[in-house]
């Protein structure tokens, strides 16, 4: 499935417009780790049939570096869903790493993205399994089944919490997503952010937050990436060139921090292969097989992230 990309950085998720041919073009100057060209929500319904082709020729024309490239298609409910896959996977060519199914609702609106992409895979040439899927979790009944829908196919790659449609499927009183309410004693997203990342990993799957609307509030994202951050959270959406720059620091580990995961695991492996111990010092902390866990964790997403051990 999808090699190349299951394991790729995503710590900023661009959108671009797939109807503007002056935001296709730009595209490949923006540093995000993916970039999806959308065909749902940011394009107009009178746009949705001609931008397939514009998207197909900017996956195959543009040169997009080593980032993860993706559509974003329309969700099963509309009218769009089977011949946005058939033009555009049919003709973007082996360079599309992966299709993004908005709205999904249960495991059946994946396994049949699954099964329609074998299809046109072997029509037009690509390798079987080649196109990875990202499903977005945004309305209460996709929540309720997200740990079926994580593990609905093995093309999946990556689970996205969608802030602006969940908000209008709760139907809470707000009118911007993906921002803090203040009139909240906590962080009303909070169970949402957890669900979604315990199905997600419990799948091996990337998991990934959703859009910040306001666009120009750079500190007030940088603030607000911290909690998916803190979580376990691989990245976050960005609408903006100037987000990507903010959400790639955020959803980076530092240097030190780098550095100290490769530390433990040099004392942990010290302590059980060569002394025999299970447990031991690390300066002042105790460490043990726990630790070992974690400190893999943050190398591997370190080296994600473009991060090399600095010699100590
Ligand atoms: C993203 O698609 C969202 O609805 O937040
Ligand atoms: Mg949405």
């Amino acid at each position: 499935m999808g090699q190349r990309s299951k394991d790729l950085p995503r710590r900023s998720c661009l959108s671009v417009p797939g109807s503007s041919d002056r935001f296709l073009e730009k595209g490949p100057t923006i540093a995000a780790d993916m970039t999806f060209l959308d065909l749902e929500d940011s394009v107009a319904p009178s746009e949705k049939v001609g931008a397939r082709q514009k998207v197909a020729e900017a996956v195959r024309k543009l040169d997009w570096g080593d980032r993860v490239l993706c559509v974003r298609i329309n969700a099963w409910d509309t009218r769009w869903t089977y011949g946005d896959v058939i033009e555009v996977v049919g003709n973007a060519g082996e360079r599309l790493d992966e299709v993004m199914l908005p709205k999904v609702q249960s495991a059946s609106e994946v396994e049949a993205l699954d099964m329609l992409l074998t299809q046109v895979e072997a029509n037009s040439g690509l390798p079987l399994g080649h196109i990875g899927i990202e499903a977005q979790i945004e309305t209460t009944r996709g929540l309720i089944n997200v740990e079926e829908i994580c593990a609905a196919s093995s093309r999946l790659e990556a689970i996205i919490f969608g802030p602006a449609d969940f908000a209008a499927s709760m139907e809470m009183p707000v009118l911007t997503g993906g921002v803090q309410i203040a009139d909240y004693p906590g962080d009303h997203f909070h169970y949402v952010f957890s669900k979604i990342l315990m199905a997600g990993r419990a799948n091996g799957l990337q998991v990934i937050d959703g859009p910040f609307l306001k666009i120009r509030e750079l500190d007030q994202l940088r603030e607000y990436c911290m909690r998916t951050r803190v979580l376990g959270y691989d990245g976050k959406w960005c609408l903006h060139p100037d987000q990507v720059t903010v959400i790639n620091e955020v959803f980076s580990p530092t240097q030190e921090q780098f550095d100290k995961a490769w530390d433990i695991l040099d004392a942990y492996r010290r302590a059980t292969e060569e002394e025999g111990k299970g447990a031991v010092m690390f300066g002042d902390e105790m460490i043990d097989e726990a630790s070992r866990k974690m400190a893999i964790k943050f190398v591997a997403r370190g080296e994600r992230s473009g991060l090399r051990r600095r010699s100590s």
